[in-house]
């Protein structure tokens, strides 16, 4: 079975079942579970699930990217990944165990038809709040597993919950490998590797209302969600993810490149299947419909995080990162834009961003692990095993080593970091930024008058129109407003020639002549990071912020004031343009 035909058997099953196919909805979080990105197909039906009514019905059915960086570190073996799909049908208060059970077992062994000695599964074994889920190991015996292969776990394996919402005793499914069994005691709790996860069927009794708190449902709810790579890994190979065909194309691209063979070697193979998947995953933020970019903070870290470290396994393959352009379009092209359509709306603009990326550590990347090999030299002499905050510190500051790249390096040559330390650097230098961006806000915008707000929405106007004409790197670094002129300060390597001044300004007078609605809207801080917005000293903001939005040219986390349309602002001038400090260039301009 291929991927395609997969996808295509979950949904028929249930759609004849009376489910409907839902669809797909975005890899990043809303916000409301607590975690940044979609972890499994139930997140975004929180609220049916908590007993809302659902338009589509009391039966529904989908396959849903889910993205899980939690153990991020597991990636390079042959059934971890960050991004995977998730194989999801829900009853919402309808039916319940016994159907759910009876499906379960139909699904594996008529339709996957998988060898019945090789299914295990497990049920909650109870604890002094809930009782001990013997209906579940009852009906799982019922529909065909084997009674020894039928295993009571304690709530840590068997309860299924995020930071609150619908929550309750979980029952998962296993694939039992040819791996030995570990000890007398092996069940699919331990992580030897003889029980691979394949699906979970959650009973979803209760809402996790505070952190030790449930409370019930009104209705029971059947949440399932099965693992799409993996059930394909059991039914095609012998369980490894990277030998399905969602992987194919990017494998063969990469043992091409390096003239390296997928399992010769196991470093070579760990590079091949951490380059592969981290793209992968990539490529799916990138091309989500809320399009991800990378950055320093939340989901975009994690983003950053994700190619940095494919771009470090390129080099231990000795390949150019080239490659991964490669290997994004034949993701895009051959594995996923048939079925994410926005994915494949968007495919130029996943290469380009993929590459900005890129660029932007390979910059820094040579440098850094130059410094890496001389602090290294440095520890040696020391005859010390220990690398310090101000060290690490450096490497994230100067050169963009993610810490856990850091981490990752110091592991393979036997040094160890010392984390607190590094967080104890960035908190310092937190604070020192957040002083800075006060004493900046502070003169920001002294008075608001009618003609300092006009000015203070050129700001944004004048920001925008500087990503545009020099690049999407220029940030704002301060502004200063009074009622004869503004003074804008942002990132910029290098003088503003006469045409880019010219350029900046007539697209300013573009965009004012054109009379665009300037409008805002109030939202969680974490909410408007991932939803692109703009914004100078993150730390600095409320949990709740506002948003101000010039038409689709500028988005803002800003207090405003501003006019309401920018037709509203006069004619805009540069006046001046001069270097403010190392990096930071300074705009005066004012309405002649
Ligand atoms: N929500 C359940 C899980 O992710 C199905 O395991």
């Amino acid at each position: 079975m291929t991927s395609k035909e997969l996808r295509k058997a979950w949904l028929d099953f249930y759609k004849e079942r009376g489910h409907v196919d839902i669809g797909v909805a975005s890899l990043i979080g809303d916000g409301t579970t607590g975690v940044m990105f979609n972890v499994a197909g139930m997140q975004p039906l929180m609220p049916y699930l908590l007993g809302k009514e659902h338009p589509l019905g009391k039966r529904l059915c989908n396959v849903q990217g889910c993205i899980r960086t939690n153990d991020i570190e597991s990636v390079g073996d042959s059934s971890h990944t960050t991004f995977f799909e998730m194989m999801g049908s829900w009853s919402l208060g309808d039916y319940f165990k016994e159907e759910r059970t009876k499906w379960s077992f139909e699904l594996l062994t008529k339709v996957f038809e998988m060898p019945v000695e090789r299914l295990a599964t497990t049920v909650f074994e109870g604890n002094e709040s809930v009782p001990r889920d013997t209906e579940t190991a009852m009906l799982r015996e019922k529909s065909g597993f084997l009674p020894q292969n039928i295993f009571f776990l304690p709530k840590e394996d068997n309860w299924w919950e995020l930071d609150r919402g619908p929550c309750g005793p979980d029952s998962e499914m296993f694939y039992i490998t040819d791996k030995e069994a570990c000890c007398n005691n092996c069940t699919p709790a331990c992580d030897c590797g003889r029980y691979v996860e394949i699906g979970n069927d959650v009973f979803m009794q209760y809402d996790r209302i505070s952190d030790d708190k449930y409370v019930l449902l009104d209705k029971k709810n059947v949440d399932t969600g099965w693992g799409l790579e993996r059930i394909l890994a059991f039914l095609n190979t012998d369980g490894d993810v990277y030998l399905t065909d969602v992987f194919a194309g990017a494998i063969s691209i990469l043992e091409e490149k390096s003239g390296k063979k997928y399992k010769e070697d196991e470093n070579v193979t760990a590079s091949i299947r951490i380059i592969a998947d981290h793209i992968r995953t990539s490529v799916m933020l990138l091309g989500d419909e809320k399009h991800l970019v990378p950055s320093n903070v939340g989901a975009g870290y994690i983003l950053r995080r994700l190619i940095r470290r494919a771009v470090r396994h390129a080099r231990k393959l000795n390949i150019s990162t080239e490659v991964f352009s490669e290997l994004a379009a034949n993701f895009i092209d051959n594995v996923y834009g048939d079925f994410y359509n926005e994915l494949k709306n968007s495919k130029e603009f996943v290469l380009n961003e993929l590459n900005k990326e890129i660029t932007k550590f390979e910059k820094t990347l040579n440098l850094g692990i130059k410094e890496f090999d001389k602090l290294v030299k440095r520890l040696d002499e020391e005859n010390s095993k220990i690398i310090d905050g101000n060290a690490s510190f450096r490497l994230y500051d100067t050169y963009g080593f993610p810490i856990e790249l850091t981490e990752e390096l110091a592991k393979e040559k036997g040094y160890i970091v010392d984390i607190d330390a590094f967080n104890e650097k960035f908190k310092e230098h937190q604070e020192k930024s957040r002083t800075a961006a006060t004493g900046t806000f502070k003169g920001g915008l002294e008075s608001s008058g009618e003609i300092e707000t006009k000015y203070h929405t050129a700001t944004h106007l004048l920001n925008a129109a500087l990503k545009v004409v020099i690049g999407p790197d220029v940030h704002q670094r301060g502004s200063n407003i009074t009622s004869e002129r503004m003074r804008f300060d942002f990132s910029c390597d290098h003088k503003l020639t006469d045409e880019e001044k010219q350029k900046t300004e007539d697209l300013v007078n573009k965009w004012i002549q054109d009379g665009i609605d300037v409008t805002f809207e109030v939202m969680s801080k974490d909410k408007a990071l991932k939803s692109g917005a703009e914004c100078m000293f993150i730390e600095k903001y409320p949990d709740e912020v506002k948003v101000y939005s010039i038409g689709d040219i500028s988005k803002e986390l800003c207090g405003g004031p501003h006019v309401k349309n920018t037709n509203e602002l006069g004619h805009f001038k540069i006046v001046k343009e001069e270097a403010s400090s190392a990096g930071v260039r300074r705009i005066k301009a004012c309405f002649d």
